[in-house]
């Protein structure tokens, strides 16, 4: 029988993990791949259920295991599946690792569904990921009944927790805050822009552009349909990723944002897109792990803008819904309380599913070996009643122990 202890969380957060390092422990999205990798994770640490996901500022697994779970174990986890990552990376990470297991677990995942606990307060582009993550992991075999319990539970406080604080109003994004920084330049109608990506980022991206009098935008994807709808949007140009070393319009203004998990612009690329022009240019790359290679920061006139420098844009946005925080925290921690009692409930209903079958067995057992030869002596009449009383005890004695664990999980509360 599963127990709450069993529920874990392994965390690396934009908190404490600086986002360059975080980036290097994103997976990849082909999905073949990620469900190998998963998978192994699963059979290696003798996990029973596993769930994995990436955000802009967050990489969580949430899993369902046994044994205890201690900071050096999470961070033996991390040394076992990341054995690519540079050690000074590794390390930093090891020290960084959040541990979470248990109701601390539970809590936890709640607040981040919630978006209390997430760079930009109150972005409900979480709770999408998250059940992104879920029903695509659950369809590869990953979860079960635990994760399952868990996650249906998470979505309805998440989602009790938009519509019952304001914590969600005035809504805010990763993309808003740094559209609020690129508007803050000086861009004009002429200003050229590239964009790298035509993912659920840079559609929201496009959103924001399109309400400005901007003209000239080029859209580059790995798959030409999705930077054809994205060209729409902006009335711009479409084309493949693969043919960006081509491209020879230039630009003052480069977006990229892909879930590539290796650099996109290397430092020769973009040599090759800015060719013979010195003037500043903007680079702002959403991407964790970084799109545009860091060197180019460091060797180009530039702007740059990342998530790591929104923080600051974010902390102000903070401000503004500290009072939500709290009134969002209390509620979970009302859903807490409800989901430990449905947590045991289940786990009782699940234990005593076998009851009604046992007892039947012992019946069968009694009436065709243990009393075979006694029954047998039995006229017609007394069969009958003997019957009809063994169908009643059978019928009692199933309901005996589901009735005295519901009356000691109601004594427990
Ligand atoms: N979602 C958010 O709110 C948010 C906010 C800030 C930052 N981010 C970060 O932004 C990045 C993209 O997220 P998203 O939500 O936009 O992802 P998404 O909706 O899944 O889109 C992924 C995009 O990346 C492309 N792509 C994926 N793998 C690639 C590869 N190996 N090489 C080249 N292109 C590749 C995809 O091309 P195809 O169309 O060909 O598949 C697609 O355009 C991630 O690093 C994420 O952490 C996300």
């Amino acid at each position: 029988m599963n127990t709450i202890e069993n529920y874990k969380i392994i965390s690396l957060s934009y908190r404490n993990t600086a986002l360059s390092i975080l980036g290097n422990f994103v997976f990849g999205e082909e999905k073949v791949a990620l469900r190998e990798k998963l998978e192994f994770i699963k059979a290696q640490f003798e996990l029973q259920e596993l769930m994995y996901l990436a955000t802009c500022n967050r990489i969580m697994f949430i899993f369902v295991q046994q044994s205890p779970l201690s900071q050096e174990g999470a961070a033996d986890f991390l040394s076992k599946i990341y054995p690519d990552v540079a050690a000074e990376d590794l390390q930093a990470a090891c020290q960084t690792v959040q541990v979470y297991e248990s109701e601390a677990a539970v809590q936890y995942l709640f607040e981040v569904s919630a978006s209390v606990d997430s760079l930009v307060i109150g972005e409900r582009e979480i709770l999408r990921q998250l059940r992104n993550a879920y029903d695509s992991q659950s369809e590869m075999g990953l979860t079960g009944d635990c994760l399952r319990l868990l996650m249906r539970f998470t979505v309805e406080a998440a989602k009790k927790v938009y519509s019952n604080t304001a914590i969600g109003e005035k809504p805010v994004s990763i993309v808003s805050l740094a559209m609020q920084k690129l508007f803050s330049l000086p861009l004009s109608k002429e200003t050229r822009f590239l964009i790298v990506g035509a993912g659920q980022t840079n559609q929201l991206v496009a959103k924001f552009l399109s309400k400005k009098d901007f003209r000239h935008f080029a859209i580059f994807n790995r798959s030409l349909n999705k930077a054809q709808q994205l060209a729409q949007t902006l009335n711009g140009t479409a084309h493949l990723l693969a043919d960006l070393a081509e491209y020879k319009n230039g630009f003052d203004v480069l977006i990229a944002c892909t879930g590539a998990t290796e650099t996109v612009i290397s430092p020769d690329l973009y040599k090759q897109l800015i060719g013979n022009e010195t003037k500043n240019k903007v680079l702002l790359d959403l991407s964790v792990p970084y799109n545009i290679d860091q060197s180019i920061v460091s060797n180009h006139a530039c702007t740059y803008i990342e998530i790591e420098q929104l923080k600051s844009l974010a902390q102000e946005n903070m401000g503004f819904r500290e009072n939500e925080v709290s009134k969002a925290k209390a509620l979970l921690s009302t859903e807490l309380v409800a989901f430990l009692q449905l947590f045991q409930a289940r786990q009782i209903e699940r234990a005593l599913r076998a009851v009604p079958e046992q007892i039947r067995a012992v019946k069968d057992h009694a009436l065709n070996n243990v009393f075979k030869n006694d029954i047998a002596q039995l006229d017609e009449a007394s069969k009958l009643i003997f019957d009809k009383v063994l169908a009643y005890m059978e019928k009692r004695c199933v309901a005996i122990p589901i009735q005295v664990a519901k009356e000691n999980l109601v004594r427990r509360q």
